[in-house]
């Protein structure tokens, strides 16, 4: 399976951190954003990643990136010209994706919680249709809302509702098959103009074969839209790395503990920054 990470959008909930800058390049306490959205694809296996963003920032991605093979990984870079929406990263991703099945995550959106690399690894073993997620919020109407069928699957999806038929947002994370590309270069975009991931997914709601794993109480999907909700996201994993000791989405532990890259090849990666506690973490690990 391939992942796709989307980092487009001029975020301009963010103004005027955003104005120069990513966002998803920015700090969530000790990282760039954008190590949290990859170490979920990492978590779901995924070793070959397309990252995606616009004209102006996507060169800051390849910098700090690179060509993935520090992580026993590989990573492609592509551009998105104008944010016309979600689904479009399939049909910018065709040659990428190839034959493969594929997963999407939002360059913002960050997941911590016990269990997830299970949920994870079930959805990326889907084999005909997708496979999303659910998350109970106080108020779902920001988001698109799935309405969950008694086994597991989808019952009805709808974008940004003003009445909801349930609490469940969808999360900026979804796995689908081979036919993903061809649905997402059949749809006509939306009234807001975009091409929408909800109208993709409605594709396989139509087939029944969309099927919704739901993050139970206490997981975090945290939102980093404004500096407020960045703030937090920063305190957060701030608390844990503390507290536990253990570092949330650490993509250098992650490859090691997959195997993908050896004790000297993590060692390595420590030195290079050792002068902070990031470095010294790997340093310890290997130890
Ligand atoms: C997008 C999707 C929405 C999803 C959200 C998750 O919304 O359209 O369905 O729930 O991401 O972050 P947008 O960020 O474009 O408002």
């Amino acid at each position: 399976m391939k992942g796709i990470i989307l980092a487009g959008g001029s975020a301009t909930r963010l103004y005027p951190l955003s104005k120069a800058i990513s966002k998803q390049i920015m700090p969530v306490y000790d990282k760039p954003m954008v190590y949290y959205p990859l170490s979920s694809l990492m978590l779901a296996n995924i070793r070959e990643v397309l990252v995606i963003s616009t004209p102006r920032d996507l060169p800051v991605f390849k910098e700090l990136l690179g060509t993935g093979e520090e992580l026993g990984m590989t990573f492609d870079y592509v551009v998105q010209e104008k944010p016309n929406g979600l689904a479009q990263a399939f049909v910018l991703g065709e040659q990428f994706v190839g034959s493969d099945k594929v997963a999407l995550v939002l360059g913002d959106n960050l997941f911590y919680g016990q269990g997830f690399s299970e949920m994870l690894k079930r959805a990326a073993s889907i084999r005909n249709g997708a496979c999303i997620f659910g998350y109970a919020v106080k108020d779902p109407r920001a988001y698109g809302v799935v309405q969950l069928a008694s086994d597991g699957m989808a019952l009805s999806l709808e974008e940004k509702p003003q009445q909801p038929k349930s609490e469940y947002a969808v999360p900026g994370l979804y796995f689908y098959d081979n036919t993903v590309v061809q649905r997402a270069k059949n749809l006509r975009p939306s009234a807001r103009g975009e091409y929408e991931i909800t109208d993709l997914n409605k594709e396989y709601l139509k087939e029944g074969t969309l099927k919704v794993e739901v993050f139970g109480r206490g997981f975090a999907w945290l939102d980093t839209g404004n500096c407020d909700s960045l703030l937090e996201a920063s305190n957060f994993v701030a608390t844990i790395q503390k507290r536990q000791g253990f570092y949330v989405s650490c993509i250098e532990e992650i490859a090691w503990r997959n195997g993908w890259i050896s004790n000297e090849q993590l060692k390595a990666l420590g030195v290079k920054q050792e002068k902070t506690e990031y470095g010294r973490y790997l340093l310890d690990l290997v130890k």
